[in-house]
């Protein structure tokens, strides 16, 4: 690859080789037998060039070369290719309704910017992702603002940008934006519909205990009390009952819960669609998903009623790859260490929720011998992945792991002084720099310590 620029990070690749993948397949349209099974992990479209993975048009290990290590690339075209098919199958299947974009899987300025201009509306959970999803030019009417523990602050910002939607988490909520608005706001109320998800204990949400919402008896006071306010609009209800959720059937059952609760112009459906990590994992399609939401809808809601969807880690996971270097290859006991560059610091997806992720070698995809890949942190538990086949993994090599879109990056931290990594979107045009790299500067610059006496 001609590499004609000095500054690495700002570089842009040429799309030396442009995709011709199908924009909307799903993973079974686009399951080609022919190729190790580890690309069909990665973004749709990603092909091999000889034994070398191209994603998004571009070379992996160029990608690296190019932007450092370890670097979240995005395939942006995967991204607006998904963001259309949630938009278009929703509305398909119920007009009147509106995708919006859980921000939190990856708060990114490019990437708010890229689901405000498919007309997505925003799911921002703070202050941050507020003024994240502000300064990309979205349109604030579109935001949904959530938090079961939103501030003074946090709210007077909310009102102030016009945010179309603030969702009640509880009491305080409401006492906080009567107190704060000087104007109508429309309020949606969180419901806990007291549904059970087989998913892991800290994302479940739906179940009695849960921190965020109201139960059901204390969701049917506050009806009441806000049908006499006069700031707080009350269009309708929210439920969002956990995330990587492999199975349609709780969904169905949520909107049945809170269809007890009386007749709404508004319904927030939340998130919750898992992502495929694995090659065992086989989640719903996006399609099936959706049938289930409308045709639960259909059956419980009034058929006037607008449906809002909140997709986030089944929106963006997919169209990520990590891209990391190997450091060391080390033998222990009774495995083969691969320590690479990154680790918990950029994805904690494994330590928290034991999340399984594959990887490939860039540029020996597929085969290989058994090795674990461990990250660069001080923790035994700095795992990335357990068992992985990898071919002749070297010192130097590139390793790309799949499927690292959603929540990866949203997680990144600083142990033992770690970087954050960049965001790179490729597309056909070539790759561009979405968030640079952290630096030493950035470190220090939060430093509020006085000088040493000099
Ligand atoms: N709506 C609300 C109110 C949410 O709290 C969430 C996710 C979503 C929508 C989007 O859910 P999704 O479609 O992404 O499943 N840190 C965890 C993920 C926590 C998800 C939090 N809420 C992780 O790294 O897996």
């Amino acid at each position: 690859m001609a590499c004609s620029s000095g500054d690495r990070d700002n570089f842009v690749l040429s799309g030396a080789t442009p995709r011709t993948g199908k924009a909307c397949m799903t993973i079974d349209e686009r399951t080609d037998h022919r190729l190790p099974p580890v690309v069909d992990l990665m973004p749709p479209g990603a092909r091999l060039d000889g034994e070398r993975l191209v994603i998004g048009g571009q070379l992996a290990s160029e990608l690296a070369d190019s932007f450092g290590t370890p670097a979240l690339i995005i395939d942006e075209v995967a991204l607006r290719a998904r963001a259309r098919r949630y938009a278009d199958g929703l509305a398909a299947r119920w007009p009147n309704s509106q995708v919006v974009w859980a921000s939190k899987s990856l708060p990114c300025t490019a990437i708010y910017r890229i689901m405000g201009e498919e007309a997505l509306g925003i799911d921002v959970a703070g202050g941050g992702e507020l003024v994240m999803a502000l300064a990309a030019g979205a349109d604030p009417s579109r935001f949904v603002l959530h938090g079961n523990a939103k501030t003074d602050s946090e709210l007077a910002m909310a009102l102030e940008a016009g945010v179309g939607t603030v969702v009640i988490d509880n009491l305080d909520d409401v006492e906080r934006l009567e107190r704060l608005s000087s104007r109508e706001q429309g309020v949606l109320i969180r419901v806990i519909p007291d549904v059970a998800t087989a998913t892991h204990d800290a994302i479940a949400t739906g179940h009695q205990n849960s921190k965020f919402g109201l139960l059901i008896p204390e969701a049917r006071a506050l009806i009441e009390r806000l049908r006499g306010s006069d700031r707080l609009r009350l269009d309708g209800l929210h439920v969002h009952i956990g995330s990587q959720i492999l199975d349609v059937a709780p969904f169905a059952r949520a909107v049945e819960a809170i269809a007890a609760l009386g007749e709404f112009e508004v319904y927030d459906l939340g998130g919750g669609l898992g992502a495929r990590y694995t090659y065992d994992d086989h989640p719903p399609s996006i399609e099936s998903y959706l049938d289930t939401l409308t045709e639960a809808a259909r059956r419980f809601l009034p058929s006037s009623a607008r449906l809002l969807i909140e997709p986030g880690r089944s929106m963006i996971a997919e169209t990520g790859v990590t891209l990391y270097r190997v450091v060391s290859v080390k033998r222990g006991a009774t495995r083969t260490f691969v320590a690479v560059d990154g680790g918990m610091g950029d994805n904690l997806e494994v330590s928290l929720y034991g999340q399984r992720f594959e990887a490939t070698m860039a540029d020996r995809v597929g085969g290989g011998e058994s090795y674990t890949v461990v990250g660069r942190h001080c923790e035994s538990g700095d795992q990335l992945i357990e068992s992985v086949a990898l071919r002749d993994p070297a010192v130097g090599d590139v390793l790309a792991v799949a499927v690292t879109g959603a929540y990866c990056l949203t997680m990144a931290n600083n142990y033992n002084g770690a970087l954050r990594p960049p965001i790179v979107l490729v597309a056909a045009e070539g790759a561009r720099l979405a968030l640079r790299r952290e630096t030493y500067e950035d470190l220090l610059g939060r430093d509020a310590a006085p000088p040493p006496p000099s």
